[in-house]
């Protein structure tokens, strides 16, 4: 919707006048390559998307808090000052987890109505949830002091830092920091090689001469919080145990190298304690090695190392699933295809494919023929637009 009509639509919601109404915006993201990397320490190299959520915000008298979203009917109403009491909702939980998190870091979070038009595919793996997150946090703390925009700057790392603790305290979720530092910090047309130990970034322009980054969506709705996810963070937590054992001063699974990992493997007994150390190890090495290539503009090179990943995602980590091997498989398939991987969590969620530009519309129909064969229903395709990380946006009637 264009802002005069999300206007209406907030006014319909809660009343009142437009006068003190304020729009912010938060993307989702993409993940080139480094999966379940992040909350080992290791790089990452996501890049924000220009699907994105939005808030309408408008500042309230009281302590109430109310959120509805452009296609739900029921609105959320909580107290700023009992936040703990509605946990376990079935909608407003990252909004509200946001607000706590905000207010135990001593922002002055004051009461508000906001009414959100979530632009990211829920549950498809491009962090809906981190767009959510980032754009409640931008408005919580502009609404809450009026010279955040004009003297003062919001500490975006923090605000990415915040949303994740949102996360983890109130959803329950023990994420990285990727999906929630994407969407806060994403610049136009470039990826951030995210260093996750000390959160140093850099922003590396994407030019893809020819080639776009096509995402395909399983369509498979899944959740994180069924609990696989962490339960494959304690797993690298517990291959991390024993390879101390002879590298002591390891704090991470990034500080293993592959040469480590492939002179101490025997000492990781179970296989499956292996298999998620050596995935791990590994997509650390080809973050970096994906880096240097997009920055010298090796395609192919960046192509081969995508099909590595997923590769590992599938066997080692096993994290894939037929619907996301099916989407992959049939897109290495296609001409002009020079990569393709799972993003995100897996378990569902979406691909990302290197497609020759001219070869799209082709990769499009056929993927999308032959997962529908298979799967039993239909792929969803976006080309990939690379945008701006969470901010507030000029209200346009
Ligand atoms: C989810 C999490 C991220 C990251 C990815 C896997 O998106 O939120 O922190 O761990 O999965 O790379």
């Amino acid at each position: 919707m264009n802002h005069g009509a999300l206007i209406e639509s907030f006014l319909g919601y809660f009343g009142g006048s437009s006068e003190k109404i304020r729009i912010f915006k938060s993307p989702g993201r993409v993940n080139l390559i480094g999966e379940h990397t992040d909350y080992n320490g290791g790089f990452v190299f996501p890049a924000a998307l220009t699907l994105a959520t939005t808030v309408v915000a408008r500042p309230r008298q009281d302590r109430t808090i109310r959120l509805i979203a452009t296609d739900l009917e029921v609105m959320v109403e909580a107290d700023l000052d009992n936040l703990q009491a509605y946990r376990n909702l079935k909608w407003g939980n990252y909004q509200l987890g946001v607000a706590d998190e905000l207010i135990k870091a001593g922002y002055n979070v004051i009461g508000c109505d906001l009414m959100y038009e979530d632009k990211v595919p829920l549950g498809s793996g491009l962090s809906s949830s981190a767009a959510i997150e980032l754009a409640t946090a931008v408005a919580l703390v502009s609404l809450g002091d009026e010279e955040y925009g004009k003297s003062k700057q919001i500490d975006m790392i923090e605000m990415a830092v915040i949303s994740q603790k949102a996360e983890h305290n109130f959803i329950g979720v023990k994420c990285g920091i990727m999906d929630q530092f994407a969407s806060a910090m994403g610049k136009k047309d470039h990826a951030i090689f995210l260093d996750c130990r000390d959160l140093s970034y850099e922003l590396v322009p994407v030019k893809l001469d020819g080639y776009s980054l096509v995402i395909s969506n399983t369509n498979k709705k899944r959740s994180l919080g069924e609990g696989k996810y962490n339960e494959r963070r304690a797993q690298c937590e517990e291959g991390l145990e024993i390879l101390k054992k002879v590298i002591p001063e390891a704090t991470c699974l990034r500080d293993i190298s592959c040469e480590d990992y492939e002179k101490y493997k025997h000492l990781l007994t179970d296989d499956v304690i292996r298999k998620r150390v050596e995935h791990v190890v590994y997509e650390d090495q080809r973050v970096l090695d994906s880096v240097k290539a997009l920055k010298e503009g090796n395609l192919i090179l960046f192509g081969k190392l995508m099909n590595q990943s997923h590769d590992s995602l599938r066997d080692l980590y096993e994290v894939t699933g037929a619907e996301l091997d099916t989407l992959v498989d049939e897109a290495r398939k296609q001409e002009g295809v020079l990569g393709s991987r799972m993003t995100g969590a897996g378990f569902g969620g979406c691909t990302v494919s290197l497609v020759e530009n001219s070869k799209i519309d082709r990769f499009i129909e056929s993927v999308g023929k032959a997962y529908k064969d298979k799967i039993g229903y239909e792929a969803s395709f976006y080309i990939s637009e690379i945008g701006d990380g969470g901010r507030e946006v000029e209200v346009m009637a």
